[in-house]
């Protein structure tokens, strides 16, 4: 053979799994993972979400044996949504002082003092029409909305919550939450805003999940448009200078192209959450025998953290320890 002469040859440092790791640019760690949790109000201890393999809705004691076995996962930190048994068109039960999320969060804050308790601050599971506002007609009004988001986070704060997470895509929703906690002595409770969340079909399964489909309509009107990049930004700058303390994006795997570009021009960590549809194609096509779940779920967190997500929430959670093992074999 003839001697060629190859200059680069990054095979050297993909010879054997130590070398491999040794230059690995991407690690996961759980410290920065959130879990998302599904509580109901009901006394089932768990009732399974068919669309979600492996996820339930918990009543609230089951959910403390649950956050148990997160942190002994290494998962300390925790997204909750309450599934209410009531709902009107006032979203009543989201700002209720007894109602299930801030009977959840002060029976988590009693069990588990260190845990770092996120609230979902969003009105669609406590709506009968099931959208994330006031209706008027077939309008989602933004204004009266905020009044409601804001009684909803000063609750949710009053009985333990850490991070407020407003999700509905209301306009001005960070200004009026972060105004309202710091008028009620809340200075300390932080905002991870959903700042840029696409109108998805990844959201089906949470759908089922959380009760909270639309009745009428789509989301189209306050959700975004999945064709969209410099609104994201906007949308991210925005939230920033209202006073967010994190931006997150959403979907995840489906938008990495916008957790680079959200990541590059703001200055607060940035989250990306790894949906329900994306959990649950990979359940699907695993338990169909066409995918490696451990792996394809290592690759998939991996993909976005390397885009640029300081902080990941997946239903993927309180496996992590598992994935990760199993890219190690
Ligand atoms: C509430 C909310 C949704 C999700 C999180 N908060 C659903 C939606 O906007 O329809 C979706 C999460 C998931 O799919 O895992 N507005």
């Amino acid at each position: 053979m003839q001697s060629i002469n190859i200059k680069s040859r990054p095979r050297r440092l993909r010879k054997n799994e130590i070398v491999r790791n040794l230059v690995q640019e991407t690690i996961l760690s759980p410290a920065q993972f959130i879990a998302p949790v599904f509580i109901h109000e009901g006394k089932e201890p768990e009732i399974k979400i068919n669309s979600m393999p492996g996820i339930f809705q918990f009543s609230i004691d089951r959910a403390l044996k649950h956050i148990e076995e997160l942190k002994n996962n290494r998962i300390n930190s925790i997204l909750i949504f309450g599934i209410p048994n009531e709902k009107d068109n006032e979203a009543s039960s989201a700002w209720d002082e007894n109602g299930i999320i801030q009977k959840a969060n002060k029976k988590i804050k009693e069990h588990f003092p260190d845990i770092l308790l996120v609230n979902d601050t969003c009105l669609c599971e406590y709506m009968a029409h099931g959208h994330c506002g006031i209706v008027l007609e077939k309008d989602i009004l933004n204004d009266p909305t905020l009044d409601i988001l804001q009684k909803t986070a000063v609750s949710q704060a009053a009985s333990g919550a850490d991070i407020i997470a407003p999700s509905g895509m209301m306009d001005g929703m960070v200004s009026a939450i972060r105004s309202a906690l710091d008028q009620n002595g809340f200075q300390d409770t932080a905002i991870i805003s959903y700042a840029v969340k696409y109108a998805s079909s990844f959201y089906g399964p949470f759908r089922e999940a959380a009760e909270s489909t639309p009745q009428f309509g789509d989301r189209k009107s306050y959700q975004m448009n999945p064709g969209n990049k410099k609104e994201a930004i906007r949308e991210a700058l925005t939230d920033e200078k209202e006073g967010a303390d994190i931006i997150m994006i959403k979907p995840a795997m489906p938008y990495l192209d916008i957790i680079l570009a959200v990541k590059d021009k703001v200055n607060l960590p940035v989250a990306a959450y790894n949906v329900s549809g994306e959990y649950s194609m990979i359940k699907a096509a695993s338990q169909n025998g066409w995918l490696d779940e451990n792996k394809a779920a290592y690759e998939m967190l991996t993909s976005i953290k390397r885009a640029g997500a300081d902080i990941i929430i997946s239903y993927f959670a309180k496996d992590l320890l598992k994935l990760l093992k199993s890219f190690e074999d």
